[in-house]
């Protein structure tokens, strides 16, 4: 198993594994086709892989949203390939990434429900900033995580 960077080639299976994990009581009206993740890769987004034998079994997409603040989304891993650290890996170098592009924090939301990723971000140096009642979904609680880098 290895992780990368994805580019343009990638986008169809990126879109794919995001669709797999899509919560439809949680994502928005985005429509997840390998047109938007090559739109999106144009734009200050940089999307990390898990491969096992060339196929993609775990992603991450790191947004630089302002000058030098930047957000975390879509961390998803196929169940098959859980609790092997793959997710702590992509996390880890979308935030070398990230420091390597001068940002000064990073910030993650998530189902507050969510223990486990949420587990997995403060593992990782984030820490609890907010907490957002019913936000974009109704009954559905969100908690937003930060970490300066
Ligand atoms: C949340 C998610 C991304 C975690 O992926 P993962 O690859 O299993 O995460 P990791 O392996 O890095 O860490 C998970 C656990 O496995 C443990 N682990 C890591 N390597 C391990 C190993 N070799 N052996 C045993 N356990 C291991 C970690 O310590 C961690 O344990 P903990 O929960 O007790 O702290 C994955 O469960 C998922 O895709 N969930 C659905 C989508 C989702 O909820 N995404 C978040 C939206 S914001």
């Amino acid at each position: 198993m290895k992780t990368r960077l994805a580019t343009a080639k990638d986008s169809e299976e990126v879109a794919a594994i995001i669709k797999r994990h899509a919560q439809d009581d949680y994502m928005g009206y985005a429509t997840f086709n390998d047109t938007y993740i090559k739109d999106k890769m144009k734009k200050n987004n940089f999307f990390f892989v898990a491969e096992d034998s060339d196929k993609i079994v775990g992603c991450i997409r790191a947004s630089i949203v302002d000058l030098d603040l930047a957000e975390i989304r879509t961390l998803c891993v196929d169940e098959g390939y859980r609790k092997k650290g793959l997710a702590t890996e992509l996390l880890q170098e979308a935030l070398k990434l990230l420091r390597e592009k001068k940002m000064r924090k990073v910030a993650a939301r998530s189902k507050a429900d969510n223990t486990e990723v949420i587990r997995l971000f403060e593992k990782a140096g984030f820490e609890k900033e907010g907490y957002f009642r019913e936000h974009y979904r109704k009954g559905i609680d969100i908690i937003q995580m930060g970490k300066f880098l």
